[in-house]
């Protein structure tokens, strides 16, 4: 099956008065028809840029340098301003931190909603309506007849993230792109919203790409996880293979911080030391060397590719024993023990 959303080899550069900066470098991923896909990272990683680059919103002078997006077969990086508009709230729906930033303060939200199911649906005023009402209902908003004529403001922060996955999916979207969509909202409200947007998506056969910090949310809501560090892939697999067996040291630290998925109050969350780079200051070779615990001479000098790793596929030279220098003995024993699975070199035997 095709899938929803396929980005390949994509490249995002912003140029400043001191050089360009490369702010996504070789990314490439898919999104099934119907799956979730969790895009994690530290702040800075640039998963807000990569969903940017995907709906034709990178801010001014960031610019798509090369690479490609489709969405479904058609290809959606290079089509002038007023075709992205259309498929943006037309077949991909987007959910941001800000609910306030996808509504209109001066449009009831009745409004809002019905405009945008009548730009994908033809049918009568009072239908689209209907269906808003509906979808009102369908999201969680009590007396949603009576609150189709309320202006967003009228609304509680939780309530109004709400109205916003209903406006999402009111054009019945292929994709929808979720960025931090509970960051600001009170920690009691965040796991509902989190599961009603899973419910419905899923419901709806509706891919996501839910971008987050969080990689407790992404355990429990994604089917695949793909891992960003430093604006280029780190790893991507199955969630339930990267939370239990990380195979790209970055991720293996990312896990360590999940707050406890034992339920263990007392366990101690591993932090990561050091801290990503700047756009100006990505290190040479892997760019999260100086911060690696296996990194070896190979590391600083080259960059690496996307290896087959486990059960998914990383960027670090732990996974490429076969194809350049060999990591000292100690520091591939380590890597086994901490549950990175190493493909033996050719003519070894195979461990
Ligand atoms: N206009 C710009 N000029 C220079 N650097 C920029 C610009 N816009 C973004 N960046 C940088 O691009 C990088 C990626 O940013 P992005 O917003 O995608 O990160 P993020 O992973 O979404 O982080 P967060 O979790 O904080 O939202 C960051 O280092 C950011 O500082
Ligand atoms: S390539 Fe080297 S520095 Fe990068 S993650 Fe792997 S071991 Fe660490
Ligand atoms: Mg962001």
């Amino acid at each position: 099956m095709n899938p929803t959303l396929s980005v390949k080899n994509l490249r995002v550069e912003i140029p400043t008065r001191r050089g360009v900066l490369t702010a996504i470098d070789d990314l490439s991923f898919d999104i099934a028809p119907g799956e979730v896909l969790g895009v994690v990272g530290e702040s800075g990683a640039g998963k807000s840029i990569t969903g940017s680059a995907i709906i034709g919103l990178l801010d001014p002078p960031g610019r798509i340098a090369s690479g490609e997006i489709r969405l479904g077969k058609e290809r959606i990086d290079n089509l002038p301003p007023s075709a992205m508009r259309r498929i943006r709230g037309n077949r991909i729906g987007m959910i941001f931190q800000d609910p306030l930033t996808s509504l209109n303060p001066l449009y009831r939200i009745g409004e809002q909603l019905t405009e945008t199911i009548l730009t994908h649906e033809r049918m009568s005023a009072k239908a689209a309506w209907e269906k808003a009402e509906r979808l009102l209902i369908e999201v969680g908003i009590p007396a949603a007849g009576t609150r189709l004529s309320s202006y967003p403001h009228q609304f509680s922060g939780g309530m109004r993230q709400r109205v916003v996955i209903a406006l999402a999916l009111a054009a019945d979207p292929e994709l929808v792109i979720a960025d931090e969509p509970t960051t600001a909202l009170d920690v009691s409200v965040q796991a509902q919203i989190i599961s009603l947007l899973k419910r419905l998506c899923k419901d709806r056969g509706t891919s996501v790409m839910l971008i987050t910090h969080d990689m407790g949310v992404i355990a429990e809501t994604a089917d695949r996880v793909c891992v960003l560090y430093a604006g280029r892939l780190a790893e991507i697999g199955a969630v339930r293979d990267v939370v239990k067996h990380a195979q790209h040291p970055y991720s293996l630290g990312l896990m360590a911080a999940i707050p406890s998925l034992s339920g263990n109050p007392d366990e101690k969350l591993e932090q990561i030391p050091g801290s990503m780079p700047r756009l100006g200051a990505i290190p040479e070779g892997c760019a999260f060397n100086p911060r690696c615990t296996y990194a070896f001479e190979r590391c600083r000098m080259e960059r690496p590719a996307v290896y087959p790793a486990g059960a998914s596929r990383a960027s670090c030279f732990l996974h490429d024993l076969a194809g350049g220098q060999m990591p000292p003995t100690e520091t591939l024993r380590r890597a086994e023990a901490d549950g990175i699975l190493l493909t033996a070199p050719a003519g070894e035997g195979g461990r």
